[in-house]
């Protein structure tokens, strides 16, 4: 069938009990627009949220699952019943426009600084510094050494993620997608370049995996598996450097997870030149996609054309889209029209307030 009949990109995906009406999903973002002392969602996030709610899917910004977990100033949590309270807003103005809706659940680990926990350190599988910066309270600060979480605080930091998809439901959300990518705690545990440890949680490929696989099933057994999506990213090396063997690494934990009954399995490609980097596996969904059965979603650098022809090659049943979706709150209309893009503004991407946030305009 020609393109200009039926774009694979609009076509609707039956996914476990969710009926998606396409197949863009809205990528997760954080916009840093929460209250910051509570970490509370905030009014414009309910209109932010609701403005793309013809998304088929919308992934809610990084949510901390514990006040430990914070690395950024005004992003939400999901550990306190004012943050519940607040996300009620954002639900219910999706709902109420036919959307779906799944809240990421986060914690940055090391990727943080003691300026968030008065003075005490970031933790992590081990201690060691991730040599990047901090977007702390007093301005932009080096990282610094964390402090190495011992077996029995590993568990606890599960039992958050249990409770914040918990809560998430408590909130209205659809499910939760679990933050695995992009050099946060849970990558951290998965790459022997920041996971150090000798207990059950460090060393082998099993071990170094056991904590994501903790999350999953503890998740998944709270809310059903089939409300949470795991999002990894093999070929990231920002906050974090490669694993040793990254490409037998992801091997096997996307084969772990193959099969189980997730909701999906949200990978990101690339967003740096990675070509040079050994064991490192350059086109991420090609490479992974016969490892995992079930749903796929895919991520980084997508446009409506490549966006179809990744789903129609079968490679993808799903694409998330990032900063289109910032500036084009009716990304999916103008996708159906074929219609021009709005142009991002980056200078407003974390910045608070209204402006670059809830004011680009549909299309006439
Ligand atoms: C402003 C901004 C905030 C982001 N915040 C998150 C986040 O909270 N969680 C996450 O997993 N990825 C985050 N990302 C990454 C996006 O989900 C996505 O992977 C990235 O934008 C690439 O997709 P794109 O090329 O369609 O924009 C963020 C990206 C941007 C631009």
């Amino acid at each position: 069938m020609a393109e200009s009949d039926v774009q694979p990109l609009l076509t609707p995906l039956e996914m476990g009990p969710f009926h998606l009406r396409n197949r863009v999903v809205m990528a997760p973002m954080t916009r840093n627009r929460a209250e910051n002392e509570g970490k509370i969602p905030v009014e414009i996030m309910a209109t932010y949220y609701s403005q793309r709610a013809s998304a088929g899917l919308i992934i809610t910004e990084g949510s901390q699952v514990s006040p430990q977990g914070v690395g950024y100033m005004n992003t939400p949590g999901i550990h306190s019943k004012e943050q519940v309270e607040g996300w009620k807003r954002v639900t219910k103005a999706v709902h109420e426009r036919g959307g779906t809706i799944f809240l990421q659940l986060w914690h940055v680990g090391r990727v943080s600084h003691p300026d968030f926990y008065g003075g005490d350190l970031p933790v992590a599988p081990s201690p060691i510094n991730p040599e990047t910066e901090a977007y702390t309270p007093l301005g932009l600060k080096k990282t610094v050494v964390p402090r190495e979480l011992s077996t029995a605080e590993v568990r606890d930091v599960v039992r958050d993620f249990v409770r914040g998809a918990q809560n998430a439901r408590e909130a209205g959300f659809d499910g939760v997608e679990v933050h695995g990518a992009n050099g946060y705690l849970i990558e951290q545990f998965l790459r022997d370049s920041a996971n150090h440890r000798t207990d059950e949680y460090g060393g082998s490929i099993e071990n170094r995996s056991r904590f994501l696989m903790e999350i999953v099933d503890g998740v998944g057994g709270a809310i059903g598996r089939n409300r949470v999506g795991v999002r990894l990213s093999p070929a990231n090396t920002w906050n974090i450097p490669p694993d040793s063997d990254t490409k037998r690494l992801y091997e096997a934990v996307i084969g772990r997870l193959s099969g189980t009954g997730l909701a999906y399995l949200h990978l990101r490609e690339k967003a740096a030149d990675v070509s040079g980097i050994p064991n490192m596996v350059v086109n991420v969904t090609e490479h992974f996609r016969p490892l995992f059965k079930g749903i796929l979603m895919t991520n980084t650098g997508f446009d409506r054309e490549s966006g179809n022809r990744v789903i129609s090659s079968g490679l993808a049943d799903l694409v998330a889209f990032g900063v289109p979706f910032i500036s084009n709150p009716d990304l999916v209309e103008r996708f159906k029209r074929k219609l021009p893009l709005n142009a991002p503004d980056q200078s407003t991407f974390y910045m608070g307030g209204v402006k670059g946030y809830i004011d680009y305009p549909t299309h006439a």
